[in-house]
This record gives C-alpha cells, structure tokens and sequence, in this order.
C-alpha cells in the first residue's frame, strides 16, 4: 500500500468510528458549521489545533500561515477574519504560536530561505522593535523563545487593528483576541494573558509593548 493509499484507508476507518459514536454527526455538518472560534495559527506540522484542544469538525475555523502573522494587507488572512467574525460569528480569535518555531528562527537568524525570507520580514522587523529585549536574554534559546512570544502578542495586536474587529468592536459585537503559545515538547498550549476583548484594551496593550520595547 502507497503513502497515500494508506491515507485514504484510514480517513475510511476515521469516519467510520466517527458514524459509530454518532450516526447523523457528518449529516449534520453538511447542513451548517457554527464553529465559535477562529484559530489563527503557524503551518508547522506538530501543532494540531483541533486534536490538541479537544475541538471536532465544525468547531474551529481555521487560518494557517508560516510564524502565524497576521500581516496588515494579508487578503487571505483578512477574508478568513471577516468571513469568521461576519458571518460565523465566532466569538473568540486565538492566535497561537509555538516554541521552537522555524521561520521565527530564521527570521532571528537572518537565514537564507527563498521567497519566504520577504513573509519573514515581518518578523524580523518585530524583532529590531524589541531589541533590548532579545540581547537581554541570556542564550540563543531564550531568545528564540522570547522572539515567539512576542511575535504572538505583536499579532494579536494586528489582527485587533484590522478593520473586521474594529467594526465589529465599534458595533457591539462580542470578540476577543487571544495569545497563546503551544510548546511542541508537552503538547500543552499556554495563554500568554494578552486578551483584547475592547479597542480600550488594545490600547492598553500598545501602551504595555512600548515600554517593554524601551526595556521597562
Ligand atoms: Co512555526
């Protein structure tokens, strides 16, 4: 059996058991999706959004993209937040990011990659905003993982500055930013506690990165 025919094999075993604890469950999904949260997310191979929390089909609209930015004028990206906040509806945007990502490392480390070194960009200019930060940290680990962290919370930040949550803010509607990293070494996702559920807080939150990028 090929690769791929294996694949196939056992999709057919998946969905069976899947028709077994519940028989009209993709009968049901074929009608609607209702997910409540949008994930946005790093393409990195060990992460699993769904799987690692608990979440089945229907339950999570999802956005991948290397080092999981959330770029100004990103069309792909922006498209998903308004379909996801306008249309779903969904209540909570989880950003989340991951130690030991490859494209925050190389973006750390000025490497050669293609095409991909201009998406990387961004990264890197996330990382000459935080300077003090990342020469403060003690070794090439730590810098890295610092790097991922505040990537995290820089896209949080951007994803609260489009115009889908701003008009959603502005209008009432209920939507929170949240920051998590993933840690590939436990399989445990971690909050990183930079919640924006108001333009207030984003405000707030801008205030906090600016004294963190003087060092403070
Ligand atoms: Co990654």
């Amino acid at each position: 059996m090929s690769k791929l025919e294996k694949l196939l094999a056992a999709n057919k075993i998946w969905a069976a058991q899947m028709k077994e604890t519940d028989a009209p469950f993709f009968e049901r999904l074929s009608e609607l999706q209702a997910p409540k949260f949008l994930w946005i997310g790093c393409s990195d191979s060990r992460v699993m959004p769904n799987a690692g929390a608990g979440l089945l089909p229907g339950e999570l609209f999802v956005h991948r993209n290397i080092a999981n930015l959330v770029v100004h004028t990103d069309m792909n990206c922006l498209s998903v937040m308004q379909f996801a906040v306008e249309v779903l509806q969904v209540e909570h945007i989880i950003v989340c990011g991951h130690y030991g990502c490859g494209g925050v490392q190389a973006a750390l480390e000025n490497t050669r990659l293609g095409l991909i070194d201009n998406w990387l960009r961004h990264i890197q200019d996330v990382g000459r905003d935080y300077r003090l930060i990342l020469e403060a940290a003690d070794s090439r680990e730590a810098r890295l993982d610092k790097l991922c962290e505040i990537n995290v919370i820089e896209q949080v930040m951007n994803a609260g500055q489009t115009t889908v949550v701003q008009d959603a803010w502005r209008r009432g509607q209920t939507i929170s930013i949240h920051g998590w990293i993933y840690h590939i070494t436990d399989g445990i996702f971690r909050d990183l506690q930079v919640t924006l559920d108001s333009l207030e807080d984003l405000n707030d939150l801008g205030l906090k990165m600016i004294d963190k990028q003087k060092g403070e």
